[in-house]
């Protein structure tokens, strides 16, 4: 705790803003929160800045596709994830935005000093374009049939069938995901950035730099393979910045969005006076910069990130930490197994202080993958901070409150076990520091094992009872409220609330620099519960949730918007489709046998469904439009040979269809009188 009080700058990467926060991204903005919380406990000067990244092709395309602005979209965005940061007790001291005055000159001024210097080069490419859009496409918004297996619908630059990778141009009956036309080749002046040009500069970043080792290895690769230029421009349309002395060039998205890191910092500086832009960003800066970001963006901030700050004049960062992706159950995060959880969907059901010490007790600082196990996260959290550290305050503090006036005793019964609780201080911090996290929590269950240990052993309930050892009961237990400040501080980074809430119990700040200071003959307040165990039955609940409606998506993604649509709300036609495409989904009159209510299921109603020729069992998303008793004996139309899909309450052997916004305003089809089960739907 001796040492200088350190100037650190941290960043998280900035979330797209076209889309919510999902318990993937919490994984990187919790990991960063903690560790910056943790560098302020310990008296650094510290400063954590985010932003929403707001430009690029697809925020333009959804806006469009919503009829409003890109500002109007990203502007709701970014009340949206500012508020579900915030409750998450994510503690940024700016959350900006890539769309801002900041970040546009300080883009300009990096992209001229790099073309002053000479490291911006121009060239000719040929590129798919859409005739019909007008636009040039990039790779995702183009498919075609696969060059080497000719498998259809595939990616422009990969085939999901057989793994190939080729370029757009090479696709077989290419066509635009935007419009369905055919692309043309189209010519285009591009800026590219001279990156081979830092190759040198880069390797030796690789060597003397803090960066992970994983990290590192695969920086030789990409040095190993060569560096390419990287094409910094897009042509209109665009959303973002337009390029200096160009007509109708604009910045790339990801040219711009590592500068949105100044940019926020910059915002912040002019409105604070105690924080100066340069002394973070000049070359000779003594602070720190330090860059949170996952796996998948690795190229952007460690090859062109510091080869453009290089080239610019700036100072690079200090280091560059990344993490593994987030899976849930053991998979990727899936819509359709309600495992692709949106923040808020999260906070609907659950404390997100319990998602704060899961990722805690299980992150370290490599880059490996992190599962999120919902079995293992209601045990943990119910066992190590419930039943072990909660536990030690509830089995000790009311007995203080009753018997002795709500004061501690002025012995401390056991000084050897508080000054290990003490001593462990260092080791703590290191972990914290090394971002070391899962270990750390490792080592406070393990002190809070034995504070456990110590008041069973003592057993104060025992010592109660006779009045000569009533003394002792007294010192027993303030230990254990001892004990307890202790490790409730070392728990403060990751568990804000908690903390908060203790040191209103407590009638105390928790300091990282006090941990030495005991509380003898002071006064408490009285205990109240500070945290619940986790019924299973809330975990479930936000897996339903977060299930891809059965009857329609988009319904279930409005359900919460009005019934009637104005004009600009109604969703576009979807692309053209042949009729070969559309007479592969076999429709068929169904008549509902049965209906009823499944358990545990908020949104589902379990329906039989006679087609004539069997009776098919199917689970469908209606539950808040209809009561059983009204659906039993109706006609409705089915999907027929949808896939069957297990769920938590059996299997869904196709779809019902049903239209509506959702939530009452919802209603399934029926067919004109005289149709039969069973009857196919063309
Ligand atoms: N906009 C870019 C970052 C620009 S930084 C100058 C971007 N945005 S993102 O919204 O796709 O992702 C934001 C961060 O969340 C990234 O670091 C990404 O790796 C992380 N994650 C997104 N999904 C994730 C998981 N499923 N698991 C862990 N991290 C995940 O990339
Ligand atoms: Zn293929």
């Amino acid at each position: 705790m001796t040492n200088e009080q350190r100037k650190i700058l941290v960043t998280s990467a900035l979330p797209y803003a076209n889309g919510p926060i999902h318990l993937g991204h919490l994984l990187e903005y919790i990991q960063t929160d903690i560790w910056v919380r943790f560098q302020k406990l310990r008296g650094n000067t510290c400063t954590y800045v985010c932003a929403d990244d707001a430009h690029g092709t697809p925020i333009m395309l959804k806006a469009q596709q919503m009829g409003i602005t890109p500002e109007e979209m990203i502007n709701q965005v970014h009340v949206e994830h500012s508020a579900d940061f915030n409750e998450f007790h994510i503690e940024f001291d700016n959350y900006h935005s890539t769309h801002s005055p900041e970040n546009q000159a300080l883009s300009e001024e990096i992209y001229n000093k790099l073309n002053q210097a000479g490291h911006i080069k121009t060239r000719t490419i040929s590129q798919l374009f859409d005739p019909e859009k007008n636009m040039f496409l990039p790779d995702r918004f183009v498919k075609g049939t696969c060059p080497k297996c000719k498998s259809e619908d595939q990616n422009g630059d990969n085939c999901d069938n057989c793994g190939a990778t080729y370029s757009p141009t090479d696709l077989l009956s290419p066509k635009s995901v935007i419009s369905g036309a055919e692309p043309v080749l189209k010519d285009s002046e591009h800026y590219f950035f001279d990156l081979p040009a830092f190759q040198n500069m880069l390797k030796d970043w690789t060597i003397s730099g803090s960066l992970q080792e994983e990290m590192s290895n695969k920086l030789n690769e990409w040095f190993e393979q060569g560096l390419q230029q990287w094409d910094i421009s897009r042509d209109a349309p665009y959303f973002g910045f337009k390029i200096p002395n160009t007509e109708d060039k604009y910045f790339y998205v990801w040219l711009d969005a590592p500068i949105g890191y100044m940019g926020s910092f910059k915002n912040l500086c002019d409105k604070r006076n105690d924080l100066n832009f340069d002394d973070y960003w000049n070359k000779d800066s003594d602070a720190e910069v330090y860059h949170f970001i996952g796996k998948d963006i690795i190229y952007f901030h460690s090859l062109f990130w510091p080869a453009m700050l290089e080239g610019a004049g700036f100072r690079k960062p200090s280091s560059v930490y990344a993490h593994g992706y987030v899976t849930v159950n053991g998979a990727k995060m899936s819509k359709s197994r309600g495992t692709f959880i949106k923040a808020r969907t999260y906070l609907d059901h659950l404390d997100p202080e319990y998602l704060r010490y899961y990722y805690a007790a299980k992150l370290n600082n490599r880059i490996d993958d992190l599962d999120l196990n919902l079995e293992d996260f209601a045990q943990r959290v119910n066992s190590d901070l419930v039943g072990k550290v909660i536990n030690i305050a509830s089995r000790t503090a009311g007995f203080i409150s009753k018997r002795f006036n709500a004061t501690l005793s002025p012995v401390v019964s056991n000084q050897a076990l508080l000054d290990e609780f003490v001593a462990a201080e260092a080791n703590i911090a290191a972990l914290y520091e090394g971002r070391e996290f899962g270990k750390a929590m490792r080592e406070i269950m393990a002190l809070a094992d034995k504070a456990n240990q110590y008041i069973a052993e003592e057993a104060p309930w025992q010592l109660a009872k006779n009045e000569e050892t009533l003394e002792r009961a007294h010192q027993v237990c303030s230990m254990g409220i001892h004990l307890f400040r202790v490790l409730i501080t070392y728990l403060k980074p990751v568990l804000p609330k908690l903390a908060d809430k203790v040191e209103q119990f407590l009638n105390v700040e928790l300091k990282w620099a006090d941990i030495n200071n005991t509380l003898v003959n002071h006064e408490i307040q009285s205990f109240k519960a500070l945290m619940q165990r986790i019924d299973m039955k809330h975990v479930e609940a936000m897996v339903d949730a977060s299930k891809d409606n059965l009857v329609s998506a988009t319904a279930a993604a409005k359900e919460e918007k009005p019934a009637s649509k104005t004009n600009s709300e109604i969703e576009p036609i979807a692309d053209t489709i042949s009729f070969d495409e559309f007479a592969k989904i076999d429709l068929r009159i169904a008549r509902i046998v049965k209906a009823e209510h499944v358990e545990k299921a908020e949104k589902l109603l379990r329906l039989e469904l006679d087609i004539g020729s069997e009776t098919r069992q199917v689970f469908a998303g209606i539950k808040s439009a209809y009561a059983p008793e009204d659906l039993e004996g109706k006609l409705t139309v089915m999907v027929a040979n949808l896939a069957p899909r297990k769920m938590r309450f059996g299997e869904s052997q196709g779809m019902v269809l049903a239209a509506g916004p959702g939530g009452k305003d919802l209603w399934i089809l029926s067919p004109g009188e005289g149709a039969q089960p069973g009857m196919r739907v063309m």
